[in-house]
């Protein structure tokens, strides 16, 4: 217990040093790392799980695989890697100005795309806690949802999904009412520190509701380092962006602006991919 307190400590402090304004609200302890062992089997112990292929295509999981489909989605990932290192960034929220943009497909391709970088653990979870997209996208069943574990009734160890080694998906086994009240409470941010210290991830990524839509982005992204905007080409309109981009920086950083759905990206990545 004493262990988690430290650790938890130490994610907290992390986070404050690379700016974020969220106020320490519990005692200074002396960090004490865990041993390897204790996290590897941690990490071990999670469900792992399988996305059966017929999800694969039907719901554009084409970053599944090494290769050319995948490139789009790895080069995000080394984007965003490249940045979250520099600054010292870890939690990163997918947010839209609207619905349907491609967050949740492209948490889950990031998820694979991240799964492929074998030095990292990263976590992948479901916040827009009203539709259960990113579980559907990847063809899952699961008990409980991911409020359960913000609420601290159930631990994210025995709620989380493993995908391969080294990516741990919080996905929700059905939709939410109070969505908004559980992101925002104190509670949300403890477990979110909890459950870094526990597993030390080196990136965390939140799937998120879109931000015209609900309240729930306004409230939680105070607990993430950054934001990634997702827009959705020849839908998304400049006014959205805009609007999307000010409410975003006055909750957190942009981290920057994804066109999704885009048909012109022949050549964009070299090599004729
Ligand atoms: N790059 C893409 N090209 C074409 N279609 C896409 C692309 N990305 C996602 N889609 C499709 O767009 C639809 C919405 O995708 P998705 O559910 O990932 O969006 P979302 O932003 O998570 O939506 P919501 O805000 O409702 O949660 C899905 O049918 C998905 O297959
Ligand atoms: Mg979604």
């Amino acid at each position: 217990m004493e262990k988690l307190q430290v650790a938890i400590e130490k994610a907290r402090s992390q986070r404050q040093k690379a700016g974020n304004p969220r106020p320490a609200t519990e005692p200074v302890v002396k960090p004490v790392k865990p041993t390897d062992e204790s996290l590897r089997e941690r990490w071990k112990d999670l469900t792992q799980i399988d996305v059966p292929e017929s999800a694969l295509s039907r719901n554009r999981l084409v970053a599944s695989a090494d290769g050319p489909a995948a490139g789009p989605f790895d080069m995000l990932r080394t984007r965003i890697l490249q940045q979250a290192r520099s600054r010292e960034w870890k939690r990163v929220a997918l947010v839209s100005p609207h619905s349907a943009c491609g967050k949740s497909t492209a948490a889950a391709n990031l998820a694979f795309s991240f799964g492929r970088q074998s030095d990292l653990r990263t976590i992948v979870l479901d916040l827009d806690l009203r539709r259960s997209g990113l579980r559907k996208i990847l063809s899952q069943h699961c008990q409980h949802t991911m409020a359960d574990v913000l609420r601290g009734d159930v631990p994210f160890s025995k709620h989380a999904q493993r995908l391969g080694e080294n990516v741990a998906l919080g996905l929700n086994g059905s939709t939410v009412r109070n969505a908004a009240e559980v992101l925002q409470s104190t509670k949300a941010g403890e477990v979110l520190d909890s459950l870094q210290a526990g597993f030390e991830p080196d990136l965390m990524l939140f799937d998120m509701p879109p931000l015209m839509e609900v309240d729930d982005n306004f409230g939680f992204l105070g607990n993430v380092d950054c934001a990634l905007l997702l827009i959705e080409a020849e839908r998304t309109t400049i006014d959205q962006i805009d609007v999307a981009e000010r409410q975003l920086s006055e909750l957190t950083n942009v981290m920057g602006v994804v066109l999704n759905k885009a048909h012109y990206t022949e050549g964009a990545y070299g090599y004729g991919y």
